[in-house]
């Protein structure tokens, strides 16, 4: 992996400073907060439009066409950050080159009890149990009625969690409900994504194992009148034969334009963080301990999928240009990240995108299209 000959030193000003203070409070508090202030700023008049000039990467390199999506660069915020899409125009401030929002469901969810996220900050990585809490599809298709945004926006998608002691949703029930936010989303959407595998839930983890629920589900998607490429956010631990199973489904629906993979509901390997600080914590870890296998996960995806046909999204531990490269080099199109928001600040996305935009240029790349899965090995 080449490495950059000058790597720019980011002044720590949000590392010294501003996160000692954010890391006294409760972490799902300061995400709450922090998503409030986003919400206010974006409503201030031309203060995005200011923030976004400062800090976008216009470098030709970056431009990347994905799915007839146009992107100016290829580093999005992944979903998660912005459940309910309050906060859009603000966070395209930042230099993200798409905002995915999300996931949500058809009905609103409180999601799963509280405490429900964690920082492990020796790892880098956040533990969540969140449960996909949502203001539900129709109150957030009211919200993005009439509003523009200078961003592609995707919108994630995923079935209501009704708590834990709800009955569990019939199979009908769960697709009904992937069906009813597409139909009330699309209009808004650059893109759909289909969380198909949320760790923290039980239906999530499940449900869509069974290849004939997804061949239902998409049948039903693809019936509604949407004019957007649908991605599909499967569980890591998916094995090759399951893997081949889903291409072989998707191969019948035009309309499935690539896939993410989720966090690992049980992966917690190579923590530094000792076990007693974080055993009791449900969920799923987040950030630099997931980098590694993650690519490993989308260079196997990428030799066993159609190329001319499908793209991938990938996201886990991006916290530099050099690992957004490495997944771009893995066969990612587009790279997505949230936990080094936490850990490093919202300046972290301008500088990947010009460590990157250094790299392509460093290896003799003009655009980003050209690094896809050049580090992958087809020898059997
Ligand atoms: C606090 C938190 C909440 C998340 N919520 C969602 C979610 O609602 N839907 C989803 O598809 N992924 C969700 N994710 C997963 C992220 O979209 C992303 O795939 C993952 O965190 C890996 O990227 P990272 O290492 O940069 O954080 C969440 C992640 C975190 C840390």
């Amino acid at each position: 992996m080449p490495k950059l000959e000058n790597p720019s030193v980011e002044p720590p000003v949000y590392q010294r400073l501003i996160r000692p203070l954010l890391f006294r409070c409760d972490p799902e508090w300061t995400h709450d907060r922090s998503i409030a202030v986003a919400e206010l700023f974006g409503r201030v008049p031309g203060a995005t439009t200011v923030l976004r000039r400062l800090v976008r990467s216009q470098q030709p390199c970056l431009r990347t066409t994905v799915a007839g999506i146009e992107f100016e660069n290829p580093v999005g915020l992944a979903a998660g950050y912005d459940k309910s899409g309050r906060a859009i125009s603000a966070l395209s401030g930042l230099g993200f080159g798409h905002i995915e929002i999300g996931s949500i469901s058809a009905s609103p969810s409180a999601g799963n009890p509280r405490p429900r996220l964690w920082r492990l900050p020796r790892d880098e990585a956040l533990c969540v149990h969140y449960g996909l809490p949502n203001q539900g599809a129709q109150r957030i298709a009211v919200r993005l009625q009439g509003q523009s945004f200078a961003v592609p926006v995707g919108i994630n998608l995923v079935n209501t969690n009704f708590g834990p002691d709800a009955v569990p949703s019939s199979a009908d029930q769960i697709i009904d409900d992937y069906v009813r936010s597409a139909s009330l989303l699309s209009p808004f959407a650059a893109y759909l994504m289909l969380n198909l595998s949320c760790p923290n839930t039980a239906d999530g983890r499940d449900f869509f194992g069974d290849t004939d629920s997804l061949n239902r589900l998409l049948e039903r998607i693809s019936a509604l009148p949407i004019a957007v490429p649908l991605f599909l956010k499967i569980a890591p631990e998916t094995n090759d034969a399951s893997i081949d199973r889903i291409l072989a489904i998707c191969d019948s629906f035009d309309r499935v334009g690539g896939f993410m993979f989720n966090l690992s509901p049980v992966r917690r390997d190579g923590l530094s963080t000792p076990p007693a600080e974080w055993q009791d914590y449900p969920g799923a870890i987040s950030g630099v301990p997931t980098r590694h296998w993650m690519d490993q996960r989308i260079a196997n995806l990428y030799r066993q999928m159609d190329k001319t046909r499908y793209r991938i999204i990938a996201a886990g531990g991006v916290c530099s240009g050099a690992d957004a490269y490495q997944k771009i080099r893995s066969g990612a199109s587009l790279v997505q990240l949230f936990t080094a928001l936490i850990y490093r600040g919202p300046r972290v996305v301008q500088r990947i995108n010009r460590e990157l935009a250094a790299l392509l240029a460093q290896d003799g790349y003009r655009t980003v299209s050209e690094a896809v899965g050049t580090s992958v090995s087809f020898e059997t």
